[in-house]
């Protein structure tokens, strides 16, 4: 796995991480939970405008359909070709074991109007309706394995991988497999640098894929005082040192925003970089803040 750029200063909009089996996917995207339906037109449209070419959504949230209408417009005016995009999508923790997976990526295919998706995640290793601790999370995400391989097969996804699966889950996952997952999309951020996961996902051929980089907001985090005066130094907002910081470590972006000018911003990350000792200087900030849900729940 590695980028096409060789060097951080080359980073540009249109970086990929190239995947175990020669997709390139691009090391930033747009995220799309809670991107209402009605927001979802002008979101995409100011998105690809400054340059996204990667969009991550997901089944639970239910805005695949409009995703796909606005696609169709695109592609049918010829303003955009299929494969200038890299489109993800989940199977949702209600949509796990063979049958149930198999059915999902029809679904999500039909509202989205396309024939294949790029990425296809298993969105959470547990499964709806079954405690944490319930041995069938663990022998039903197996078949929902099983089935994205045979979607994999049948070229209905170009890359399929997992999301929010700790090293333990994926560990079970690489004895039972035929093909490695090419992706693990989990929580990563200053606040949550959980580098052995990431060493053990890059080690291992998995790219990971951050979300919630910006923390989501939450906690203040934007306006962390060590952040802040990092930011204040390189003249950039904390946003962007925050995607920044991550890709300079080879881990994908999906930044989430409704509002034009600050889908711009999360873009704005290109024309600089962050030096060695303000990294280092990031990764300390590390005090386990998890923002959305704890898959060290899940066993
Ligand atoms: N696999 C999973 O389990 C999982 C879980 C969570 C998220 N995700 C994916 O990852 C994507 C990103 O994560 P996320 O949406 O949870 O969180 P995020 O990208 O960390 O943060 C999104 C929040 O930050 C605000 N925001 C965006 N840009 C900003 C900026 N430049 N300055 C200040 N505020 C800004 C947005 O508000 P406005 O929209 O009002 O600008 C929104 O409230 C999701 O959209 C989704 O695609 C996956």
């Amino acid at each position: 796995m590695s980028t096409t750029a060789t060097t951080h200063h080359q980073l540009t909009i249109r970086s990929t991480v190239t995947l175990t089996n020669g997709v390139e996917m691009p090391l930033f995207g747009l995220g799309c939970y809670e991107v209402p339906v009605d927001d979802v037109k002008n979101v995409l449209i100011s998105a690809l405008d400054c340059g996204y070419i990667s969009i991550d959504t997901a089944s639970v949230y239910k805005n695949e359909e409009a995703i796909g209408i606005v696609l169709r417009e695109l592609f049918s005016t010829g303003a955009l070709k299929r494969e200038d995009l890299f489109i993800t999508t989940k199977a949702s923790s209600s949509e796990q074991g063979y049958d149930k997976a198999m059915e999902a990526c029809a679904n999500s295919l039909k509202r989205l109007g396309l024939d294949y998706v790029d990425l296809y995640l298993v969105h959470w290793p547990g499964v709806a309706g079954n405690q944490p601790t319930d041995p069938l999370n663990s022998t039903t995400r197996a078949e929902t394995w099983r089935a994205f391989e045979t979607l994999y097969e049948q070229k209905k996804c170009r890359s399929i991988g997992v999301s929010n699966y700790t090293i333990a889950h994926l560990e079970e996952l690489f004895k039972q497999c035929k093909v490695r997952p090419m992706v693990n999309q989990v929580e990563f951020h200053p606040f949550l640098y959980n580098k052995e996961l990431m060493d053990f996902c890059q080690s291992n051929g998995v790219a990971l894929e951050a979300y919630a980089s910006l923390v989501r907001t939450k906690q203040d985090s934007l306006q962390d005082k060590v952040l802040v005066e990092i930011a204040t130094k390189l003249q950039k907002t904390p946003a962007q040192v925050l995607l920044r910081w991550a890709i300079q470590k080879n881990v994908i972006v999906i930044p989430k925003s409704v509002k034009t000018e600050r889908i711009q911003e999360n873009a704005n990350i290109f024309g600089f970089v962050v030096p060695d000792e303000d990294m280092t200087t990031l990764d300390n900030l590390n005090c386990n803040r998890r923002v959305c849900w704890d898959p060290y729940t899940i066993l």
